[in-house]
């Protein structure tokens, strides 16, 4: 089957579909009070699991491979059990069932269901369904950036002092790293920027930055299924997206910053200390 333009836009509607099923999985458990139900760890102590994120990528991938049989996946929870992290040339499914699993078990209220889709290479479109607050995020390439609808745009602020900075602290609590993380943090803060914050969750916080509500989000240890969706939708909104180093952004290196312009994006990474984890792509031993 010849796959067209046309035909990305029904693989989207098809996830705005499944990423609102999905959330309704995530408000049941969180009503329920079985968030936390069969909570595990994985790469460190504090990057957590639950039975709902395994539930709501099988949920997702089931629903996808009926409609799309041929497409290739990269899920959060499939990575995490062994299967590889390729992005090939093939249309390819990148989900993070719920990026902010650590508000889900806490009930800290910003989980994003996250769903991007690539092809080429590049992402085509993103979907973030923010299920607790129930908001729909959506991007596409060339053809804007929205919430619920409504057209997003960022923050035109080019002053650094003025800004608002989103950042993470991660799950990697190595001592080398942790200091590395609040050297670069001192910085910024010391700019003066107006405020830090984080919502737990890299891909809303990456929609906060297409709502023009925050100037820039950064964080090194992100993997490509938090970031894949949000990508296209600060893109959209007009936003840019760099490496720590200045670089063009590598979705696989694990680290990202996503600014409403380059000004602003230019005077926090020279503030960033560069430290690179293992790469989401690395080959298995
Ligand atoms: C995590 C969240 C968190 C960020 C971590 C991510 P997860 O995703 O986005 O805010 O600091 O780097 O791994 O594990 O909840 O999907």
């Amino acid at each position: 089957m010849s796959e067209s333009r046309d035909f990305w836009q029904d693989a989207m509607d098809h996830a705005v579909a499944v990423a609102r099923k999905s959330g309704e999985m995530i408000r049941a458990a969180v009503q329920n009070q079985d968030r936390s139900s069969l909570v595990q760890t994985k790469s460190s102590a504090v990057d957590l699991v639950t039975e709902t994120d395994q539930k709501v990528e099988q949920l997702i991938i089931q629903s996808v491979k009926r409609k799309f049989p041929t497409h290739r996946f990269i899920g959060e929870e499939s990575v995490s059990s062994g299967e590889p992290c390729v992005l090939s040339l093939d249309p390819t499914w990148i989900i993070d069932p719920i990026d902010g699993t650590t508000n889900f078990v806490h009930g800290f209220p910003f989980v994003g269901v996250c769903i991007g889709f690539a092809v080429n290479q590049q992402v085509e479109w993103g979907v973030v369904y923010s299920a607790i607050e129930d908001k729909m995020y959506t991007g596409r390439k060339g053809r804007g950036a929205f919430c619920d609808g409504r057209p997003l745009q960022v923050s035109t602020q080019t002053d650094v002092h003025k800004v608002i900075v989103a950042t993470e602290f991660g799950s990697d609590r190595n001592p080398d790293v942790v200091d590395k993380i609040f050297r670069s943090l001192r910085k910024v803060l010391t700019l003066p920027v107006h405020g830090v914050r984080g919502a737990g969750s890299a891909a809303l916080n990456m929609c906060s930055v297409a709502l023009g509500s925050v100037e820039l989000y950064y964080e090194t240890g992100i993997h490509v299924w938090d970031v894949a969706a949000a990508s296209v939708i600060v893109t959209e909104a007009g936003g840019v997206l760099l490496d720590t180093t200045g670089g063009a952004v590598d979705l696989m290196s694990r680290r990202i910053v996503a600014a409403n312009n380059k000004t602003i994006a230019t005077r926090i990474i020279e503030q960033l200390e560069v430290y690179s984890p293992e790469r989401d792509d690395r080959l298995p031993e």
